[in-house]
């Protein structure tokens, strides 16, 4: 039996194939490399975009080939300034490629999936620390396409019987292998460390938020700690009681905006620079996992704190 795993060649799913491997599983991925890499893989893997009209054939015929029993669903579109300005490729990619998927796994009797959510699910929140009860209301169409994703596997559920976890990542950063690393720099803690590389300042929008120093508050989770989660939840989908829903991953704990710049400074041995910037609209000042559910119910919880996520980045993230 083996766990495909989709998206396998990106940043964050290249690190739970690994991890998958190294505990003796077999893993295939599928990847359309539209991002992901293929030196990121060293196993069985296969060129596929989920979102093509073929996709749903050729996905059944992996699953029967491989002896699949369990689906860790990563493959995405997830720039979200992108998916405002062109919502129906993130529509086509994000929730047709979930269609495809489970229209395979349910002919091909596959009926576990652990899938990548996003806290963009709960859009701009009130509250500091936000639990899986937290009212959804994404605000651009990336974390609509979360949401919808979440709302086909229940769906999927209810009909035939589909088994599901969502993890509702909160801000993913670092890298637990050097050449696993997140070259996107689409991220705060990418993007500082450029920056601070190049001797740059810091863009830090806005430092009058109704937080400790004025910078707005995030809860950052390293990478490593985010697979270890993919591996609980896949354990969890194997009791045939065990627990289905969305869960949270974060720390429980933010660090601010000036936080990141200061850590990244330190670590690498400069002077703190810093550009304030305007606030931008919507911008929550605070935004913490509880993280409560995934300990409970998959005996998760993170490792980690923002020292060695900024330091695991450093080794990799380059100007
Ligand atoms: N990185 C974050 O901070 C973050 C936060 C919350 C949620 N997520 C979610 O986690 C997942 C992985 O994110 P990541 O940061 O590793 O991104 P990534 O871009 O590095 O990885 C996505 C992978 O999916 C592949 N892919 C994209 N479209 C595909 C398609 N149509 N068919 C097949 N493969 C396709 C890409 O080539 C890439 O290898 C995504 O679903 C993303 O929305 C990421």
């Amino acid at each position: 039996m083996s766990i495909l795993v989709t998206g396998g060649a990106g940043y964050i799913g290249s690190h739970v194939a690994r991890l998958l491997e190294e505990r003796g599983e077999a893993v295939v991925v599928i990847d359309d490399f539209s991002s992901g890499f293929r030196s990121r893989v060293s196993g069985q893997v296969v060129e596929l975009d989920l979102g093509a009209a073929d996709a749903t054939a050729r996905l059944i015929d992996v699953m029967q080939e491989h002896g699949v029993s369990a689906v860790v669903h990563l493959a995405a579109l997830k720039d979200v300034a992108e998916s405002v300005a062109e919502p129906e490729r993130y529509y086509r990619v994000n929730v047709g490629g979930l269609g495809h998927l489970l229209e395979a796994m349910r002919s091909a009797g596959v009926h576990q999936i652990v899938f990548s959510s996003s806290a963009a699910v709960y859009g701009a929140v009130q509250d500091v620390v936000v639990t899986e009860r937290t009212p959804c209301s994404p605000i651009n169409p990336y974390g609509q396409t979360k949401l919808i994703g979440e709302w086909m596997l229940g769906a999927a559920g209810d009909a035939w019987g589909l088994r599901a976890i969502s993890l509702r990542y909160f801000n993913v950063a670092g890298a637990g292998w050097d050449d696993l690393a997140d070259t996107a720099a689409t991220n705060l803690i990418p993007i500082v460390v450029a920056r601070t590389r190049r001797g740059e300042p810091a863009v830090v929008f806005g430092d009058h938020h109704d937080t400790p120093d004025g910078t707005c508050v995030r809860d950052y989770i390293h990478v490593a700690d985010l697979a270890r989660a993919h591996l609980a939840a896949v354990d969890t989908l194997r009791c045939d009681d065990g627990f289905v829903g969305p869960v949270n991953i974060g720390t429980g704990t933010g660090a601010s905006v000036r936080e990141v710049v200061t850590e990244v400074s330190e670590a690498l041995g400069v002077p703190t620079r810093i550009r304030i910037d305007d606030a931008r609209a919507g911008d929550p000042a605070a935004v913490v996992a509880d993280p409560s559910v995934a300990a409970e119910r998959l005996g998760w919880h993170a490792r980690h704190g923002l020292d060695a996520i900024v330091r695991s980045a450093l080794g990799v993230v380059r100007a």
